[in-house]
């Protein structure tokens, strides 16, 4: 049964309430969670010092999809199948709706009455139900996880490593998705790179990976993966794809590894045969970080079609200074355009406004910022942040 307006209602408003508290309420969750229920803590990595909020926030963020049954079903239909390669299943469902209930209700304090307690049970039960269809459907046609052998490692310089994996069955995936990858170095610690070219008759995919300052998974993916060893791939994930049936033209934006999905994107659309232009802008903070440039300069040699500029925003080089929305705005209109933007969150927040400013409308702007998992978002829901700045 839908949720009710006043059932939505109290729940956005309780999220807007334990908001400020999130840190300690992850903590919290946590804690009940394996007390009551020691069984799923090897579900989780070892380590949940770092991004140990990614199932806090995402079960939230229900509260953006609960009356909008299309996003729900796309959304958590979606996160019903990746949550097969984390071990998930139907029984475990219960038990966290009960801890995310718990949580809630002790940080909610005197907000937390008996209608707010069953509006949440019924938003989870919702969520809960689409997850669980989702994923029993894919379990049909296709492996929760693929065992991928690293047969390619090459170092590029500045701590960006071109790894090469071939996994032990066909990965279905489309140019512009991104796929998570677990190490044998971090069990449990799933993170998503994605695979810098179209998808190739041999199966293999390569991913250019950054190795982050403390990076778990990107410094042994970085400096100890070797050709030989294997890793495991969940599904791939994210809907920065080229829509065969538009032939508008495209700008494309890329902060740093983000250049992965941007590069896929090009090739696609190189192998499409398109007749539409391409214009592509490379940012990062200094000349020696432009990442991937060379190699789009070289496409753009092959391709009448691809134009390629650079932004450097921390150093002073004539023709190339700025940031990248800077160097955006100095070009185009692009308001006719279709927009792909791949990178640090801030890059894409940033060259976000400058495109909208421009004119083009944000169903056409496409993005999966870097920095933050897929799904997540602000605790604090869209339509209560809006009413707040009004
Ligand atoms: C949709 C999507 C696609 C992505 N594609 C790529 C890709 O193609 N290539 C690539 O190299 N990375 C990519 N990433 C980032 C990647 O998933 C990891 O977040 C990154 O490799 C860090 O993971 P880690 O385990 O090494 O770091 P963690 O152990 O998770 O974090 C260690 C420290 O680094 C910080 N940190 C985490 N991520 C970043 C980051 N991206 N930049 C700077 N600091 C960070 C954390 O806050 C923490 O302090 C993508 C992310 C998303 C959401
Ligand atoms: C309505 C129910 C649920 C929702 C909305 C939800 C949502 C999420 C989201 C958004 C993430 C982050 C994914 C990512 O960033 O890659 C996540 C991670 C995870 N979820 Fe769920 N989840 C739900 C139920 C469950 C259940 C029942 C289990 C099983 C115990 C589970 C286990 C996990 C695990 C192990 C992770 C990875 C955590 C980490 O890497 O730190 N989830 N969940």
């Amino acid at each position: 049964m839908p949720l009710t307006d006043d059932e939505i209602a109290l729940m956005r408003a309780s999220v807007a309430v334990v908001g400020p508290f999130a840190g300690d309420m992850t903590v919290y969750f946590y804690a009940i969670l394996f007390t009551r229920y020691p069984q799923v803590r090897t579900l989780f990595p070892d380590n949940l010092d770092v991004q140990r909020d990614r199932l806090l926030r995402g079960l939230l963020r229900i509260v953006d999809l609960v009356d909008d049954p299309e996003s729900l079903v796309h959304f958590c239909g979606r996160l019903g199948r990746d949550h097969r390669k984390f071990g998930a299943l139907n029984g475990h469902y219960p038990a966290v709706g009960e801890c995310l209930l718990a949580a809630l209700a002790r940080y909610a304090g005197d907000a937390w009455t008996p209608e707010l307690s069953a509006a949440w049970a019924h938003g989870y039960d919702v969520v809960a139900r689409v997850m669980m269809h989702a994923a029993e459907q894919d379990a049909h046609s296709r492996p929760a996880v693929w065992e991928a052998e690293v047969v390619h490692h090459v170092h590029r310089g500045h701590g960006i490593a071109e790894i090469t994996v071939r996994p032990d069955a066909p990965y279905p995936y489309a140019a512009g998705q991104y796929a998570s990858v677990e190490t044998p170095w971090q069990p449990k610690a799933w993170r998503y790179y994605s695979p810098a070219h179209a998808p190739r008759s041999d199966n293999t995919l390569t991913f250019h990976v950054r190795a982050v300052s403390q990076g778990q998974v990107s410094q042994a993916l970085v400096y100890s993966a070797l050709p030989g060893d294997v890793v495991r791939l969940g599904p791939t994930q994210g809907d920065m794809t080229l829509d065969p049936e538009s032939d508008r033209d495209l700008v494309c934006v890329a902060g740093g590894t983000g250049m992965a999905p941007i590069r896929a994107l090009v090739e696609q659309a190189a192998r499409n045969g398109i007749q539409r232009y391409v214009d592509v802008f490379v940012g990062a903070r200094t000349a020696e970080e432009l990442y991937g440039l060379d190699d789009m300069l070289r496409m753009s040699q092959r391709h009448h079609w691809l134009s390629v500029r650079a932004a450097v925003s921390h150093e002073r080089i004539a023709g190339l200074e700025g940031t990248l929305p800077q160097v955006l705005s100095e070009f185009g209109p692009f308001y006719q355009h279709e927009a792909f933007l791949s990178g640090p969150v801030d890059m894409v927040t940033q060259a976000t406004t400058t495109l909208t400013r421009q004119g083009i409308p944000p169903d056409r702007i496409h993005f999966d910022p870097f920095d933050v998992p897929a799904l997540e978002a602000d605790l604090m829901p869209r339509r209560t942040r809006d009413e707040a700045g009004q």
